[in-house]
This record gives structure tokens, sequence and C-alpha cells, in this order.
């Protein structure tokens, strides 16, 4: 059975009693396969599971989606269960902030690029929740997916540099049947939309396809994606980047641990994605994400 808490104490209590190691999927709710993937990762590694769902307000900036962004939580408490989670820690605004915060978190480096560019705070605003979160439940392992390839790297920064003895635990991007990064934001999208957002995945692929074939410059691997996009006319594109994946730097060549990254507006929508490259002694082994079996999970 799943248990809902509403506590930090009440989450730790029973996080106690069940007793072991423990694994936290923070998230912001509306949960969706990506998520699960990362449940069904802790519950084969953790003793407890906790995800956590909270709307952090934030790491949103003014006049982005704080208000719209969808919320169902008996929903989300089932889709958890069925992944495998012991408990559901959902916080109401007054259990995370009792009191306006004056304690913040940010990066000195790591979010002045990609997402940081366009979203000023926002990763000031995950590194502070997410602080809050490791703080307050103590988990042994935390698991983020490689979706959110700066959060992932922001994260890992932090945990080191704050002494959190945590684990942070980096998982593969899930994708709907056409290739499309899963994300509670897809929501947002008409149908037209929903069919040029594929050109997001379909110009990494493209690009894992050269560095296949041993094209490893920059320029032409950000090419080939960024043209995808720009061949929708609902796509804007805001970049397409080849970044360090610890240190955010952006690359001239596939020469370390990397990866790829796209973001682009589909209307008010903004939708990133990534595919990721690790250098180790054998070559390059690319991360391209997997592919859900499912048919698609009615998000038109
Ligand atoms: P949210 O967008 O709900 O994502 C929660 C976790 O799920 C993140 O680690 C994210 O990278 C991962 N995720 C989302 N879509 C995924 C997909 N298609 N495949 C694999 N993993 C995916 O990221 C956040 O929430 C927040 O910033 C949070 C970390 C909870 C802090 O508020």
């Amino acid at each position: 059975m799943i248990e809902h808490v509403e506590t930090f104490a009440g989450t730790r209590d029973l996080q106690r009693a069940r007793g072991g190691s423990i694994g936290l999927v923070p998230t912001l709710g509306f949960l969706h396969e990506g998520h699960s993937a990362l449940i069904q990762r802790a519950r084969s590694e953790c003793d407890v599971v906790t995800v956590s769902v909270f709307v952090n307000p934030l790491q949103f900036g003014e006049g982005e989606d704080l208000d719209r962004y969808p919320r169902d939580i008996e929903r989300d408490s089932t889709i958890a269960a069925a992944a495998g989670a012991d408990l559901v820690f959902a916080p109401a605004l007054t259990e995370m902030f009792p009191v306006a915060p004056v304690t913040t978190v940010s990066l000195e480096a790591l979010t002045d690029t990609l997402t940081g560019k366009s979203r000023p705070g926002h990763f000031a605003g995950v590194a502070t929740i997410v602080t809050k979160l490791f703080a307050g439940l103590q988990p042994d392992r935390a698991y983020f997916g490689r979706k959110d390839a700066q959060q992932l790297a922001v994260v890992t920064r932090l945990a080191s540099d704050l002494s959190f003895p945590v684990r942070v635990v980096g998982c593969p991007i899930i994708r709907e049947a056409d290739g499309l990064a899963m994300s509670s934001r897809n929501t947002y999208l008409n149908d037209l939309e929903r069919r040029a957002a594929t050109s997001l995945s379909r110009g990494l692929m493209a690009a894992a396809d050269a560095v296949e074939r041993g094209t490893l410059d920059a320029e032409t691997l950000e090419a080939i994606a960024y043209d995808a996009m720009s061949s929708e006319h609902l796509v804007e594109p805001e970049y397409a980047e080849l970044h360090d994946a610890h240190s955010v730097v952006h690359l001239n060549t596939v020469d370390r641990d990397s990866f790829l990254a796209v973001a682009g507006r589909l209307g008010e929508t903004r939708l990133i994605d990534n595919v990721h490259f690790d250098v180790t002694d054998e070559g390059i082994v690319i991360d391209r994400g997997i592919r859900s079996q499912q048919t698609e999970s009615g998000q038109s």
C-alpha cells in the first residue's frame, strides 16, 4: 500500500519504520512513464522509495506556467504505486515554506548557459528545493532524468559541494513511440504542434547517427539538430549545443562525457531534449534514451 504524507517529519518517520536504504524521486507531479522509470529504478536499488510531488514556485519565472502546470495528486499516487513507490510526499506550500525563506542555494557555475540562460533564476529555484528535499528526507540515493541534463549536473554538483551523503543517479530519457521525449508539458501541445515537436528528437537522432559514423565536430552536429527544428514552421528553435555533462561548458568536439541539447518553442510551450555521449575506454557510448513500447499516453 502506498502512503500519502504531507510533512517532512511524517515522511522521515515512515521511512525509518520501513527501514533500510532510502531512494528519493523528486517531481513536479503529473507523472508519466519518464517518472515511472525513475521510480522503478529506485525500487530495484533501494529498500524504501519516496516520490515527492511539489510544484515548486521558486523555479518558475515571471510569466511562466506555474498557474497552469497540470496537477492531479490522485493520478500521481496511482502511477507512483504502480511503479513501486512506498511513499508519496506531497507537501502543502506552508509545509515547504512555513515562513518566507531568506536562505537560498545558487551555483556560481553550470547555470549561465542553455536553460539557465533563457530561464534566469530557474536553477537557483531547483537547487534550493532539492537542497530542502535532501536535508528534510535524507535519501541515500536520488534519481534524476537525463532529460534535464543541466539540472542533473547542477544537482550532482550541489550534493558534492554541500556534502550531502546522497548518491545522485542519472537515468535515460523515456520517449513516446515517435521519439518525442515525455514531458508533463506535452499536454499543452495541440495536434499540429505535437506533430512538429518530433523534429527535436529527429534532429538529435540524426546527429547521433553522425557521431556513430565518426563525426565529432560540435558545429556540424549542432547544425544537424538545429536544422531539423527549423524545418518545422511551428517550431521556433532556441538552441542546439554540445556541452560537457559535468561542467556544462560549451564544447567544440565530442571528446568527453557530453550531451547535445536542443530547446525549441511551440507557441507558448518550451520543450527541451538531448542525447548523451559517454566517452569510455571502449569508445563513445551514445544514450539516445528509450522509446516507450506503449501507444501514446493520450498526450496530443
Ligand atoms: P519534473 O519535471 O517533474 O521531473 C522530475 C524528474 O523526472 C526529473 O529528474 C526529470 O529529469 C525526470 N524526467 C522528466 N521527463 C523525463 C523523461 N521523459 N525521461 C526520463 N526522465 C524524465 O525536474 C523537475 O520535475 C523539478 O525540477 C524537480 C527536480 C522536481 C525540482 O523541483
